[in-house]
């Protein structure tokens, strides 16, 4: 029984493997998390063990009030955030009460694969929206939009990664925010905004969250500690709509619960209250930072000739497209192992089957210097 995992992760010896987008465990926040889960018992005393608030620890939604505000120039009111175990915990509570088993969700593609593997479990009907090098095309959700209607269907909501994508790297310029926003209040759909990478940001601040520029009632963005502390301590947030958070909040889930994560929360608030989370995360953007630089480098200077690489300003992933010759990202994964390197194939980020010449580099699990040695064995892989 000793060798039943803890972890998700699993490691193949000699392989410097690229496809896990987790953190790196040296830069976890041992520490802090140690120093916090103390203070939240000193501080708070037994109310760190009780049943918590539905919406969540109070402590916390208030320090993310404040910082949201100090971050975007809109803070959240007390109606207007709850507390999740996470963005994948806090986008399947959204969806079952937003839509029912059949109803149009569309998702950019590519995509986050695993929030699809989600929104499929849940029978969502998913349509893909449009993108290119800049994001989701918002006049290609106009006429996909007109073309559901014209079927007798309409999009429940939208779910899309619009800062630091994963797997593109891409953010969403802002006059494409702008416009989004518009459509989506015009066709009453709801958008889902994963903004997980957004205080990852390694050349300046990421643009503003569709949830900032919106009018109340348009976005429901979907937040997380995850990347930015530990994604062990499952606690996350959504600022939404007054309307879904009070159903989500009063619904027996949470009611039946005492909210969701109360003794991870009570840590993630005695820790942001001690001044520790502006520290950390400033490290983990000089961290990864100079993980980006690295391996985008590397790539550069060894991946074959016509080959494009993103250079993302944040969160843990550079995206390649291929040349129009040689072999498909999935052909040549097998080839890139022998040589002990690996990645994701891009299809797997699609909802229609396209991306066979690109593929998702996690820059995120390793040092400068394994990254160099991924990209040279990456190049040795296509050679
Ligand atoms: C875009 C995106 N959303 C959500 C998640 C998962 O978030 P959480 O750990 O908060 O459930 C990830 C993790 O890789 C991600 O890349």
């Amino acid at each position: 029984l000793s060798n039943w995992p803890l972890v998700q992760i699993v490691h193949r010896p000699g392989v410097l493997d690229l496809a896990w987008g987790h953190p790196d465990p040296s830069l976890l926040p041992l520490e802090a998390v140690q120093r916090a889960a103390r203070r939240a018992l000193d501080d708070y005393g037994s109310e760190t063990l009780q049943y918590g608030h539905p919406a969540g620890p109070g402590p916390l939604r208030a320090w993310l009030a404040d910082h949201l505000g100090r971050l975007e120039g809109r803070a959240p009111d007390a109606d207007e955030v709850l507390i999740t175990a996470g963005i994948s915990h806090g986008l399947d509570l959204l969806l079952h009460h937003i839509a029912a088993p059949g109803d149009t969700v569309l998702v950019e593609s590519p995509t986050y694969h695993l929030a699809v593997r989600i929104l499929r479990d849940q029978g969502l009907r998913l349509a893909p929206a449009v993108t290119d090098e800049h994001g989701l095309r918002v006049d290609a959700l106009r006429e996909t939009l007109a073309g559901l209607r014209r079927k007798g269907r309409r999009a429940k909501a939208l779910y899309l990664v619009p800062t630091f994508n994963n797997p593109t790297g891409v953010s969403l310029p802002l006059e494409r925010r702008q416009a989004l926003v518009e459509v989506a209040a015009r066709e009453k759909m709801l958008i889902v905004e994963d903004d997980v990478y957004r205080e990852l940001a390694y050349d300046g601040p990421a643009p503003p969250s569709l949830w900032s520029l919106a009018p109340e009632g348009v976005v429901a963005r979907l937040g997380s500690f995850a990347k930015t502390l530990a994604p062990g301590l499952r606690v996350g947030w959504l600022t939404g709509p007054r309307d879904i958070v009070a159903a989500l909040r009063d619904g027996g889930l949470l009611d039946s619960g005492g909210g969701i994560s109360h003794f991870a929360g009570a840590i993630t608030a005695a820790l942001c209250a001690a001044g520790d989370y502006e520290a950390h995360v400033s490290g983990l953007r000089a961290a990864y930072g100079a993980r980006r630089d690295a391996l985008h480098q590397a790539l550069e200077a060894h991946l074959p000739a016509g080959s494009r690489v993103t250079r993302p300003g944040g969160g843990f992933f550079v995206w390649v497209r291929l040349p129009e010759a040689g072999p498909s990202a999935a052909e040549a994964l097998a080839g890139a192992e022998a040589l002990g390197v690996s990645y994701l194939p891009g299809e797997r980020f699609y909802l229609d089957g396209q991306g066979a010449r690109t593929l998702r580099l996690a820059f995120s699990l390793y040092a400068p210097e394994e990254l160099r040695e991924a990209a040279r064995r990456l190049g040795q892989a296509w050679a």
